[in-house]
C-alpha cells in the first residue's frame, strides 16, 4: 500500500489549480497557523501547504481512498447557460459533496471532543486544503457531463476534455507554461497573485471575499463559495451550453474570458484558505486552552 502511495505522488508532476491556491494561502495564514499546520503536516518548510494540495487526488483512486471521489464535487443539476444555482438538497449525494466534505473533515479537524488521533487530524487538514480549492473550480460544482469531463475539445491544438482545461491547461497558459519545473511556475504566479491581492488589482474587493465565512455555519460558507463559482459555468464555462463547445478550438478568445476568471478563482481560493486555516488554529488553541 505504502509503495503505490508513493509512486503516486511521484506521478503526479504537474500540479492542477489546487496547488497554486495553496501557495497563495500560505503567505496569508497567521503566524499562529503556520506553526500549527506545519508541525500537524511535519513540514517546516514555507511550502508546507503546497506540498500536500494534491493528496487528496492521488488517494482518491486508491483502493483505501475511493469513498472520497464524491467529495471533490458538488454535481449542480441546473441548466447552463439559461440558470446556475447550487443547492444541497437537490445536489449533495448520499455518498457525500465537497460541501459535505468540507463540514466533516472541518469538525474532524477541531475535533471537540478530542476523540481522535492525530493523524485524522492530519488527515483533515489535507482535505480541507484540497476541498477549499475545489470549490472554487467552476466545473467543480456542474453535473453537465461530470463536469466537463465529458465534453471533449481543443486547447492549443491538443486534445482534452473540458474539465481539465479548467483544471489545469488555462493557468499553465497564464503562468507561462509550466514546462520543466511545474511547482516554480506555480510559485512564481502565486506570487504574483499575493501581489495584486496585497497592493494591486485584488486589494480593494479582498476583504469582501470572506464575507459570510463562519465556522460555525460550514455548509452555509461552502454554499457561498459554491454559488459564486457555479455562476461562471453559465457565464464562461459554458456561455453558449454544453453542444455548442464540443470540439472547439479553447486556446484563443474563449481562454481570453476565462483567464480572469481562473485566476480570481485561485487568488479567493488561496485567501480565503488561509482565513479558514486561521479559524481553525484559532478555535483549536482556545480548545486547548479550555481544556486546560
Ligand atoms: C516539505 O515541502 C516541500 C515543498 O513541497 C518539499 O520539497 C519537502 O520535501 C517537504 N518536506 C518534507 C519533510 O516532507
Ligand atoms: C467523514 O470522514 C471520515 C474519515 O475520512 C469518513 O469515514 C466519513 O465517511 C466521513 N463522513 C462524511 C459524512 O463525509
Amino acid at each position: 500500500m505504502k509503495r503505490t502511495a508513493a509512486l503516486l505522488v511521484g506521478a503526479t508532476v504537474v500540479p492542477n489549480v489546487v496547488a497554486w491556491g495553496a501557495y497563495v494561502a500560505s503567505n496569508f495564514v497567521s503566524d499562529q497557523t503556520a506553526t500549527h499546520f506545519q508541525t500537524l503536516l511535519h513540514n517546516q518548510s514555507s511550502d508546507y501547504l503546497a506540498n500536500v494540495a494534491t493528496w487528496a487526488d492521488n488517494i482518491r483512486y486508491t483502493k483505501w481512498g475511493h469513498f472520497t471521489g464524491p467529495f471533490h464535487y458538488i454535481d449542480a443539476k441546473d441548466n447552463p447557460p439559461s440558470s446556475c444555482d447550487v443547492f444541497m438538497e437537490r445536489d449533495c449525494k448520499s455518498d457525500g459533496c465537497v460541501i459535505s466534505a468540507l463540514q466533516n473533515y472541518t469538525s474532524r479537524l477541531i475535533d471537540a471532543t478530542d476523540s481522535l488521533p492525530v493523524e485524522e487530524h492530519e488527515q483533515a487538514a489535507k482535505f480541507i486544503i484540497h476541498f477549499v480549492s475545489d470549490l472554487h473550480q467552476p466545473l467543480h460544482t456542474e453535473d453537465v457531463a461530470k463536469g466537463g469531463n465529458g465534453i471533449h475539445v481543443k486547447f492549443d491544438n491538443r486534445h482534452f476534455n473540458l474539465h481539465h482545461v479548467w483544471d489545469t491547461s488555462i493557468v499553465e497558459k497564464m503562468a507561462g507554461g509550466v514546462r520543466g519545473s511545474p511547482y516554480a511556475a506555480a510559485q512564481r504566479y502565486a506570487d504574483k497573485l499575493v501581489g495584486d491581492i496585497r497592493t494591486g488589482k485584488f486589494q480593494a474587493e479582498s476583504t469582501s471575499w470572506l464575507d459570510g465565512i463562519s465556522l460555525d455555519d460550514v455548509e452555509g460558507t461552502a454554499l457561498i463559495w459554491a454559488r459564486e463559482s457555479n455562476a461562471y459555468v453559465c457565464t464562461h464555462v459554458l456561455p453558449h451550453g454544453p453542444g455548442a463547445i464540443v470540439g472547439q478550438e479553447l486556446g484563443s478568445s474563449y481562454y481570453d474570458d476565462a483567464a480572469p476568471v481562473v485566476e480570481i478563482q485561485i487568488a479567493r481560493a488561496g485567501f480565503r484558505l488561509a482565513a479558514w486555516l486561521d479559524l481553525l488554529s484559532a478555535k483549536i488553541a482556545s480548545n486547548e486552552a479550555g481544556e486546560l
